[in-house]
Formats: structure tokens, sequence, C-alpha cells
């Protein structure tokens, strides 16, 4: 098995940040990588104020969030990442913008790093084609908030080889969490079941068959869900649920994963959820408000 010591995070969005999170806390040393800079600092700063807030809760002494920082450092250029031994890509949802950097990234990796990628949706023997190391090309899906969610899906490509998921494996235990294989299927397992209930959401709000606040409240305490799935959408963001709705559309060939128009139309206005202020509900003022 590979021995993993330096993690290059690339895209410190909700989901990069969480990662660095729960590496620098299991022991890693961790290097964030973004394209726009102000992301880098805002994701170490919101890694700053969670782990503040684990330390609060009585979860993380404060000795242990001093040296889980000090572990984590900016990446200002993707050069940065050449010693890194794991690479977990996390940029936004988008197969161009994913194959973009693997096209960059892969000539400064040593020929012995493993990259993965936490994608939601898209094909992981795909992505692995777009890299010079289909071999040490993975599938490690996190579940949002990472530090919270116990889970994480691991993806074999068709050419990963036994010792990539193993290593994997490993890396994922020791962050103290536990692992599901899925096939290399569109949306895997968590997302294939998970977007569709939030799309048909949409699409009973779309159609009027209830209020934002009826169908979450529905399904709360209805189904004895612990957060109502419009809530759960502007969570995941509103852009990453059509992206998943439209490689599940695409991969599946089957008209049942149509994105609901009210879906397209929250994202083309840029109300993208929580990350964006906005979304089935607007968290600009003090409490969130449905905005239907
Ligand atoms: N949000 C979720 O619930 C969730 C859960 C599991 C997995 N994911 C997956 O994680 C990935 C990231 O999602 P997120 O929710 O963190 O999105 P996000 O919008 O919060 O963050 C994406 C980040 O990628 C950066 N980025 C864009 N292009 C880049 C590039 N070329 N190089 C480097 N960085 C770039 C953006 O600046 C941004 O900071 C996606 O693949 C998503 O499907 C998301």
């Amino acid at each position: 098995m590979s021995r993993i010591e330096t993690v290059g995070i690339v895209g410190a969005g909700q989901m990069g940040s969480g990662i660095a999170h729960v590496a620098a806390l299991a022991g890693y040393s961790v290097l964030l990588y973004d394209i726009s800079p102000d992301r880098i600092e805002k994701g170490i700063a919101t890694i700053n104020g969670n782990m503040a807030r684990q330390v609060s809760h009585g979860k993380l002494s404060e000795g242990e969030r001093q040296a889980a920082l000090a572990r984590i450092a900016p990446a200002p250029n993707l050069q940065d990442l050449a010693g890194c031994d794991l690479v977990i890509e996390a940029a936004t949802e988008d197969e161009s913008i994913k194959r973009k950097i693997f096209a960059q990234l892969c000539p400064v990796l040593n020929p012995e790093a493993i990259l993965a990628t936490n994608t939601s949706s898209i094909s992981v023997t795909r992505l692995a084609s777009a890299t010079d190391r289909a071999e040490r090309f993975i599938g490690i899906h996190f579940m949002n908030p990472v530090p919270v969610m116990k889970l994480v899906e691991l993806v074999r490509g068709i050419a990963t080889e036994n010792e990539t998921f193993e290593t994997a494996k490993e890396f994922v235990t020791r962050l103290g969490k536990t692992t599901t294989v899925s096939e290399d299927f569109p949306a895997f397992i968590v997302n294939r079941i998970l977007l569709p209930m939030i799309n048909e959401a949409i699409y009973t709000l779309y159609e009027g068959v209830g209020t934002v606040e009826a169908i979450d409240t529905a399904m709360k305490l209805g189904a004895n869900h612990p957060m109502g799935p419009l809530q759960l959408a502007d969570f995941i963001g509103l852009d990453t649920c059509l992206s998943i709705m439209q490689v599940l559309h695409d991969g599946l060939s089957d008209s049942k994963y149509r994105p609901c128009p009210l879906l397209v139309k929250y994202v083309e206005a840029g109300w993208l959820g929580r990350k964006s202020g906005r979304g089935f509900y607007d968290y600009r003022g003090e409490h969130p408000v449905p905005t239907r």
C-alpha cells in the first residue's frame, strides 16, 4: 500500500474545505488550492470557525485545533501540489473543469501519487481517461458537511488498481469515516436515490402542489427526514443538484431524471442556495425565509 503523508486538495469550496478539515485533524499535512485565491482564504477561515465550534462543543481540545490548523497550508499554484502523495479534486461539478484541472495537474505530480475525485455523479472511468494514471485514479465521494457526515463512497474506475483502492480505503478509515463501495454508474448510490427525490420535491413546488414550507414540513414530519428536501437542496447547492440530475438524465437516458425547469431557472438566476445567500430560502436576513 502507498504511504500517504501529504494531501493536496483542488477546490476550496464547501467540500474541499471540509476534506481539508478532517484530513488535518487526522494528522495529514494538507495543501489547499483553488482557482480563486479568495476561496482558499475563505476556506481556511471556515475551517477555523468550524474547528472553534468543535472546541466549544467539547469535541476537540484547543491544542488539537491549533495543531490541525498548522497542518493546513494554502497552495497559491497548482504546481505547489507537486510533492503530494494523494490529491483530491473537489472543484465545481463540471466535467470540462475537472478535465482541465487533470491536464494541468498530472505533469507536475509524482508518477506514484494517487489522484482522486470527489465528484458526486460523473463517471470515474471517464475522468480517469483524462489523466495519465487511470490505475492510480479513484472516486472518493465525501458527503456534506464533511466533518459531520460519516459515510464516504469509494468508486473504482475500470482501470483502478487494488493497491489504489486499499490505500484510499485506509486513508478514509483513518479519517474516522465508514466506506461503502459503489460501482461506477451515474451518481453512484447515495445521489442516485437522493437527487431524484429532491428533483421530485422541486416538481411538487413547480406544479403548485405545496409551498416550500409545506413540502419541507411534510417530509420532515411525515417521512421523518431530519431536513426538508428543499432545505437540503439549498444546502447541497442548486448548481450541484442540477449537474447531478443532468448526469443522471444523460447517463441513463431515462426521462424520469429530467431536471425540473424550476431548478434550472433558480440556477440561471444565480440562486444557488446557502452558498450564494438565496435558493428555495432567502438566507440574507436573520432567519431563512421561503422564496415561494
Ligand atoms: N455540495 C455537496 O453536497 C457535495 C457533496 C459531495 C460531493 N460534492 C462534489 O464536490 C465538488 C465540489 O462541490 P462543492 O459543493 O464544494 O462546490 P463549491 O461551489 O462550494 O466549490 C467549488 C470550488 O471549486 C473551485 N474551482 C472551480 N474551478 C476550479 C479550477 N479550475 N481549479 C480549482 N478550483 C476550481 C471554485 O472556485 C470553488 O471554490 C463537486 O464535484 C461536487 O459534486 C458536493
